[in-house]
């Protein structure tokens, strides 16, 4: 090829570049960025239990202020039973669906689950599902509470901190997980394993996965403990709170344990009620909004 030649595709190449350059920038300056943040939780029927979801949505719009808060819930049952009620909530699809048709561009989503099982992937999915031509210019997902070493750390220590105070050395507390067959149940156990090595008179089991009960009353026995403080590990103090952990039923924690001559008291406040786990997952939607 002759040099002109050379050059003038040189030229031409530089020209493509500079238009398609100043037409995304036209492009981009039409479309203002709309930022805005969705809080998805699993949802609860207990209106006891929505204490829990109002002082997440307190605390993220205090750290947040100027930011749209939306909320979602992934369970289609309990979306199901409250619009029999008239309470009306949309699930992520549709609540992401809504902030496009609103001109959000840009989205942090935040899972307010506990770990990451079959809703948080399911959340992961459809998020990304909203990151195509037209939808969202920018969308992200928070992790769960319990995600990365420094999150298991955090956790444990605000379970420390948050055991009644009028709860003796020899008196162990029992905290009920919810479980799942998720390969992230494991992340249960690795918290009690970290938490025991501060107090080894803390328990952490699950009612719907390893360790169950009967696993965590063989550790108590073994310590010869006799009186426990039984505290939901879930977001909400909701059904399994108040029926599977303290409830009067003969298979309920409460009942098991009294049965087997452990004295229990049970604490019906969800992790989202103290301000010392909403951090956690308030600081999970931070380091998202700072990458949007
Ligand atoms: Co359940």
């Amino acid at each position: 090829m002759k040099k002109w030649k050379q050059s003038v595709a040189a030229v031409f190449c530089m020209v493509m570049v500079v238009i398609v350059a100043v037409h995304a920038e036209g492009y981009g300056k039409k479309e203002k960025k709309k930022l805005g943040i969705l809080l998805v939780a699993f949802g609860s029927t207990i209106p006891e239990a929505q204490v829990s979801f109002e002082n997440i949505d307190r605390e993220v719009k205090a750290s947040f202020s100027k930011i749209p808060v939306r909320w979602a819930y992934t369970s289609h049952m309990i979306r199901k039973k409250l619009a029999r009620s008239g309470k009306h909530l949309d699930s992520p699809e549709v609540a992401l669906a809504k902030m496009l048709d609103e001109g959000f561009t840009h989205v942090a989503v935040q899972s307010l689950h506990t770990i990451g099982g079959y809703e948080f992937h399911d959340l992961r999915r459809t998020v990304h599902q909203f990151q195509y031509p037209g939808g969202f210019k920018h969308i992200m997902l928070g992790f769960p509470l319990l995600s990365s070493q420094e999150s298991m750390q955090r956790a444990g220590d605000a379970i420390l901190a948050n055991i009644p105070k009028d709860r003796k050395q020899n008196e162990g507390v029992v905290y009920m997980g919810h479980g799942t067959h998720h390969p992230s149940n494991a992340f249960y156990a690795a918290l009690m394993f970290q938490v025991q090595r501060k107090d080894p008179n803390i328990f952490i089991g699950c009612v719907e996965g390893y360790p169950e009960i009967n696993e965590i009353m063989a550790m108590l026995k073994e310590k010869n403990i006799t009186k426990v403080f039984l505290m939901p590990f879930m977001s909400v103090a909701g059904n399994h709170a108040r029926n599977d952990m303290a409830g009067d039923s003969e298979d309920s924690w409460k009942s098991i344990l009294t049965k087997a001559g452990i004295e229990s008291v049970p604490i019906l406040k969800g992790t989202a009620e103290y301000d010392n786990m909403v951090a956690i997952w308030a600081d999970h939607l931070g380091t998202v909004l700072d990458q949007l």
